[in-house]
């Protein structure tokens, strides 16, 4: 696997495997990666001829009380992990390369923005649009992959790609999850012991909500309350920001489950902000 840390490089690169009429697949991460992370590398890997990791942790992404800093950076690790994985590239651009100086446009993202992780999270997926963007066009994907724990930003690249006619196929990848069911994440790396033991509760709340939904409650009152009771059985919860039932298409809230519908959850175990979600066919 070649490491490319200049754009100018990247685009020459690209050109090449272009030229060599080459299918390329990209996954676009903020390192620290974990098995969810080489599960996307191992897919792209299978359905292209090349596969390109970035490594970059955007800094217009994190609000100012976020956790930028001490964002997790184990780049020797994230490497070797990329290459075995299947990567054929890894682009760790410097922060000034992707922003020099000046760099003032955003990509707004609308409604779809402004909803769940938007309401807590203000301009975060117009951080992650931008540079998303950014990176498709220093890659120059045919493929880019992307998995379903985050769901709502999987839904807003897919959207942008599409509204932006940029002619690249968002692939979402099933999430990876622990033994325990806990979502894979780089921020599962904050949690302590205690924590990590009670973040469980979430994916015990999203599978038994799924049972309920199954079994016939599908009303967003019932639904709503049977997550709060059951989150709330968790004492190290110190905040349950959302945790509900919406369409899997549009993101917003359900009145019934119908054919398809997407149980979300977003809160905080200690200092931790955790997401996960779950599809049921009911
Ligand atoms: O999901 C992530 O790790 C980031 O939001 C992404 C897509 C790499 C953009 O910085």
């Amino acid at each position: 696997m070649r490491v490319i840390r200049a754009p100018q490089q990247m685009g020459q690169a690209v050109d090449r495997l272009r030229a060599r009429g080459q299918r390329i697949g990209v996954v676009p991460t903020m390192g620290a990666l974990h098995e969810g992370h080489c599960s996307l590398i191992r897919r792209a890997a299978r359905e292209c001829d090349a596969v390109i990791v970035t490594i970059f942790v955007n800094p217009l992404q994190f609000g100012p009380r976020e956790d930028f800093r001490r964002y997790p950076r184990p780049l020797a690790t994230d490497l070797r992990l990329a290459a075995s994985a299947g990567a054929t590239l890894a682009f760790v651009p410097p922060a000034a390369s992707v922003f020099p100086p000046g760099f003032q446009t955003r990509i707004a993202v609308g409604r779809l923005g402004a909803i769940w992780e938007g309401k807590v999270r203000p301009g975060h997926f117009t951080g992650v649009a931008t540079v998303v963007s950014i990176l498709f066009n220093l890659t120059r994907p045919h493929r880019a992959y992307f998995g379903q724990k985050d769901f709502q930003q999987a839904v807003i690249i897919k959207k942008m790609a599409k509204d932006l006619d940029m002619a690249i196929d968002v692939v979402i990848c099933p999430t990876i999850r622990e033994n325990d069911g806990l979502a894979m994440s780089s921020r599962n790396f904050y949690l302590n012991k205690d924590e990590r033991k009670a973040a469980t509760i979430i994916n015990k709340c999203l599978t038994q909500t799924t049972e309920l939904i199954k079994s016939g409650i599908i009303d967003i009152e019932s639904i709503r309350r049977f997550m709060k009771e059951k989150l709330s059985e968790e004492p190290l919860i110190t905040e349950i920001q959302y945790a509900s039932m919406y369409s899997p298409q549009t993101l917003d809230e359900l009145e019934r489950a119908g054919k398809e519908a997407l149980l979300a959850i977003a809160l905080k175990i200690g200092k931790t902000r955790l997401i996960d979600n779950m599809i049921v066919n009911p």
